[in-house]
């Protein structure tokens, strides 16, 4: 075929979508513009294949009366909501040894049910900081082709840390053997390892630089991985085009990995004013998760979690919280990451009310989930704001989330890439 003729087919063929193209309009709805907190009432929203094409007044859509119209009268319209920290294919009830039990195509099978929950809970982007196997990649493919519903997933696979550490398995032992996937140490160790992790399908890299709450055996203060090494980390993940997650609650371990330029520092617990400082100057973002403190204390004995992670997530619970309320004074950039998986999957709304209660309004703990997250995630183009050319992921609620924010712990409609996922608004 000529060239000449292969442009004409191609611009009859796009002729040809235009015409089959599939319209909805979300009618009459207050919606929400996330950067500002202004709210625009009696607003509809027409969806074209997938994408945002207008906002505003029915009148300027030039509807032609084959759309799909869905009513959205006095509701309040949002962009879908995204946790920047969850872990799909792990179970809230099977915390400490019982996890030892749970083979990998077991814990996809779980990660299938609790993509479900979580698009139903209003997220429509979800960024998977550590999976065995690559099991997140098997999801986010999976709901990428349609197989099954879920939100968007961003994969981090399997997660890099020290022989030991908050990200290597620390249960049995020594003759068993047993080891992380993500295990690496040293700087060309673990530049392998972030290329593996590229090769398999991750696109963020998540590593432990300090340890945490619910490993065995390793102390929150300790850093994990030199200066050396988190420097490689992050130069490798930079070069191949990947952002750089670091799990640290220690502050030694914080400062070093915002030195080392990561994008994004989970938990952040002991941070010290400097380094929300040095965060605020690179732009590093802070992941709290300040609800999850709540789930361990009450249930997580019961889940299964050792005595001394409950000893330690009592001494880091509060202080985590505190430190949220100075970051979020001092005006740090701030993301909204909860750890579900840790927590039941579909409950991630239940932080926002914890954000305002140590210091957020509700627009800031809002945003925290929606634009800030989209500029974290290098998505600022296509998610985080209901805009003309962005996906139409758009979730609403029956009354007004900037009054109480608490609205968002119970979402009545969720639209993903142009589908309708629930609609419970009116009954
Ligand atoms: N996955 C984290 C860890 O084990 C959970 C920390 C939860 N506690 C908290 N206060 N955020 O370290």
């Amino acid at each position: 075929m000529t060239l000449r003729l292969a442009a004409l087919s191609l611009a009859a063929l796009s002729a040809a979508s235009t015409a089959m193209a599939e319209r909805t309009v979300l009618s009459g709805g207050n919606v929400i513009d996330v950067r500002t907190g202004d709210i625009m009432t009696d607003a509809s929203i027409l969806v074209e294949d997938g994408r945002i094409v207008g906002v505003g007044s029915e009148d300027s859509f030039g509807l032609d009366g084959a759309e799909t119209v869905i009513d959205l009268q006095g509701a309040y319209v949002l962009p879908g909501l995204s946790d920047s920290h969850v872990h799909l294919t792990s179970r809230h009830d099977d915390h400490g040894y019982r996890g030892l039990a749970v083979s990998l195509p077991r814990a996809t099978i779980s990660g299938v049910a609790n993509a479900q929950k979580t698009l139903r809970a209003g997220f429509t982007t979800v960024r998977n900081v550590g999976a065995g196997g690559y099991s997140d990649v098997a999801l986010r493919d999976a709901i990428m082709d349609g197989e099954i519903p879920g939100p968007r997933v961003i994969p981090a696979g399997v997660a890099l840390g020290i022989t030991g550490g908050h990200c290597d398995t620390n249960l049995l032992p020594f003759e068993y053997k047993d080891r992380a996937e993500g295990v690496a140490d040293g700087p060309w160790g673990v530049r392998q390892k972030v290329r593996q992790n590229v090769k398999y399908g991750a696109e963020v890299i998540k590593y432990c630089g300090t340890g945490g709450v619910l490993s065995k055996g390793t102390k929150i203060g300790a850093q994990q991985f030199t200066a050396e090494e988190m420097e490689a980390i992050v130069d490798e993940a930079h070069l191949l085009g990947l952002k750089v997650a670091v799990h640290a609650h220690g502050t030694k371990g914080i400062r070093t990995a915002i030195e080392a330029g990561v994008d994004s520092v989970e938990h952040s617990s002991l941070i010290d004013d400097e380094s929300i400082e040095l965060a605020k100057e690179k732009g590093t973002f802070l992941s709290m998760d300040v609800y999850v403190s709540d789930f361990i204390l009450a249930e997580g004995e019961e889940a299964g979690i050792l005595p001394e992670s409950l000893e330690k997530e009592r001494q880091v619970g509060r202080a985590q919280r505190e430190s949220f309320q100075r970051a979020v004074k001092a005006g740090a950039k701030m993301a909204f990451g909860t750890d579900a998986g840790v927590y039941a999957h579909g409950l991630n709304g239940r932080q926002f009310a914890y954000m305002v209660e140590w210091g957020m309004s509700p627009l800031q703990a809002i945003q925290a989930s929606t634009i800030n997250n989209a500029e974290l995630f290098g998505m600022s183009d296509s998610i985080g704001a209901i805009e003309v050319g962005k996906e139409a992921d758009i979730i609403a609620v029956d009354g007004n989330p900037l009054d109480n924010v608490k609205e968002l712990e119970d979402v009545d409609f969720i639209m993903v890439d142009g589908s309708v996922f629930a609609n419970e608004l009116g009954e």
